[in-house]
């Protein structure tokens, strides 16, 4: 078994037995071998000079002299071996001891030197930053807070490459530049201490599922909030606009409500109220939105079942286990075609609840980076416009999938690039990889196309790692999820 561990390990044994046994079968012959000393029973001849008597020679000295000289061969050829047997673990030790190092160094870059956290929050959960947004013409439109993405699942989505190019060349003005690529200020080193960093702070699966999750429940709450008939809902609705009702006056008198003079004045009195009200109602309807939005959520996801028994229906041998996956893609296929399927517009609302998923700081959603605004709640009501005015910046809303970092998906856009369900599926799960076309005409970009199944980095980035190494990272939305989505997509 230990002689199996490793190469250098075998080698060090073998030496060392070796030596050993080389040890025992000289002492032996030499024993063996020894007789008289050469020339003992010769006379001296007449033309000799008498030589030194061995007693002067050989005196105490010399024996000191020999003993150390084989005290050290034996130390020498023990400790060689024994050398070798520890070399493997130092090996490991150095890399052990190399990331920990870039580990913390890049921990140190990401709090202190870079600052990600200002805007990526502690351990990477997602945070946002305050920045301007501009009009064409580069004049100021408005001050906006704009999501930057949680990176504690940022390797799920992305190659450390890829990650790369962002860190290089940064994204959108918002994430800087901070590769000497991009002209930032931090050396490839730095950049790769940061992906060691990264890497201790990835989440699991299961974490990652009940964020997902709680984002779309999120939604819905808001929608029902927004559309039911129930009497919580109602009362919510009302109590949100007499909330509205009592902002308005507040803010157009510039009132700091918050502040111990202001709060006296009746405005902020009548907010206040209206605060605790709609906290209320809110309070009062939550158990039932709550058992309601689940219900919804349910029923979404039971027109894949009904899908897939259509599609059973039509070639019973797809009901065979073995066929899952041609189960699957004959099902999405339904779901994906307008009037193919009962409550279609459920699945596809819950498909696009999971495309502008809020979780994480909208991390998991797809209109971050395909839906213009949607970073910085674009269509919301804004106090900061260049003008003073409280109008939003997307007074018409957002145009969903219109295209912003990642391209437009509407007007059947994603049907032309992908001929069927399966392959728009297939590339959500994977993304685009540098450098690689995809689609019938995308062609190979950055990379910056995430990949939203799990997947393996069979190419770490840095110093003291082996090349063989693979790390397996989770996948951010189920198939179901990403299905839901497709058909969605394939409906903009
Ligand atoms: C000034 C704020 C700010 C700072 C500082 C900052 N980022 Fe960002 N970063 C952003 C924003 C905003 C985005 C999203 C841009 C967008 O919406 O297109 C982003 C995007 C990213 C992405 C892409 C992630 C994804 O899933 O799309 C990575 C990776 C990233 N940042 C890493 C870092 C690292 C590492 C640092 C520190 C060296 C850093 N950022 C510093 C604001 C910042
Ligand atoms: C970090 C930004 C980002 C996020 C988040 C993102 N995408 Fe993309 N997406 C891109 C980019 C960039 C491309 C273009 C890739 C290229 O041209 O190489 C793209 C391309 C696509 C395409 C191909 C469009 C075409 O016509 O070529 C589809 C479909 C798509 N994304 C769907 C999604 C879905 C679904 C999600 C969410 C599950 C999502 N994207 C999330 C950036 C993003």
């Amino acid at each position: 078994m230990l002689l199996a561990a490793s190469t250098q390990r075998t080698i060090g044994f073998v030496i060392l037995a070796i030596v050993f046994i080389g040890g025992l079968v000289y002492l032996f012959f030499n024993i063996r071998a020894a007789k008289a000393e050469v020339g003992s029973e010769i006379e001296l001849a007449p033309n000799r000079s008498p030589a030194l008597l061995d007693e002067d020679l050989e005196g105490r000295r010399l024996d000191i002299a020999l003993l150390a000289n084989l005290v050290m061969l034996t130390i020498i050829a023990l400790a060689l071996p024994f050398y070798w047997l520890g070399e493997p673990g130092r090996a490991e030790g150095r890399n052990i001891d190399t990331a920990r190092i870039f580990t913390n160094r890049g921990e140190e870059l990401y709090v202190e030197g870079a600052q990600c956290v200002n805007c990526h929050g502690a351990a990477g959960a997602g945070g946002a930053v305050t920045t301007a947004i501009t009009d064409d013409a580069g004049g100021f439109v408005a001050q906006v807070v704009w999501k930057a993405p949680a990176l504690n699942t940022v390797l799920s989505r992305f190659s450390e490459d890829e990650i790369l190019h962002t860190l290089n060349f940064g994204r959108n003005g918002v994430m800087p530049a901070w590769g000497a690529g991009g002209g930032g200020p931090l050396t490839n080193q730095q950049l790769e201490e940061i992906l060691f960093y990264l890497r201790s702070i990835q989440i699991d699966a299961a974490t990652i599922a009940s964020e997902v999750e709680s984002g779309v429940i999120e939604r819905v709450e808001d929608m029902l909030v927004a559309e039911s008939d129930a009497d919580y809902a109602v009362a919510i609705r009302e109590a949100e606009a007499a909330q509205l009702d009592a902002t308005l006056p507040v803010e157009e008198l510039d009132l700091d409500c918050s502040d111990p003079t202001d709060a006296e004045n009746s405005l902020c009195v009548d907010l206040a109220a209206a605060n605790d009200a709609l906290l209320a109602a809110r309070d009062a309807g939550r158990e039932q939105l709550g058992a309601d939005a689940a219900e919804w959520i349910a029923d979404a996801q039971a027109v894949a079942e009904t899908a897939r028994m259509i599609a059973i229906d039509d070639d019973p041998s797809l009901a065979d286990a073995e066929r899952d996956d041609d189960l699957r893609w004959a099902a999405l296929e339904l779901l994906a075609t307008p009037g193919a399927v009962a409550n279609q517009e459920t699945y596809l609302r819950y498909g696009e609840f999971l495309f502008t998923n809020p979780a994480a700081e909208g991390t998991y959603s797809c209109a971050r980076c395909h839906t213009y605004g949607f970073s910085f709640d674009g269509a919301e009501r804004f106090t900061i416009r260049a003008n003073g005015t409280t109008e939003s910046i997307l007074p018409d809303g957002y145009n969903q999938g219109g295209g912003f970092f990642g391209p437009n998906l509407t007007g059947g856009s994603t049907l032309d690039q992908f001929g069927t369900a399966r392959s728009h599926a297939l590339f959500i799960e994977t993304g685009q990889t540098i450098g690689q076309p995809y689609g019938r005409g995308g062609s190979g970009g950055n990379g910056q196309m995430p990949g939203f199944a799990a997947r393996t980095e069979s190419n770490t980035v840095g110093p003291g790692i082996a090349n063989d190494l693979e790390t397996d990272y989770p996948a951010l939305l189920n198939s179901d999820q990403i299905d839901a989505i497709v058909a969605f997509e394939r409906n903009l």
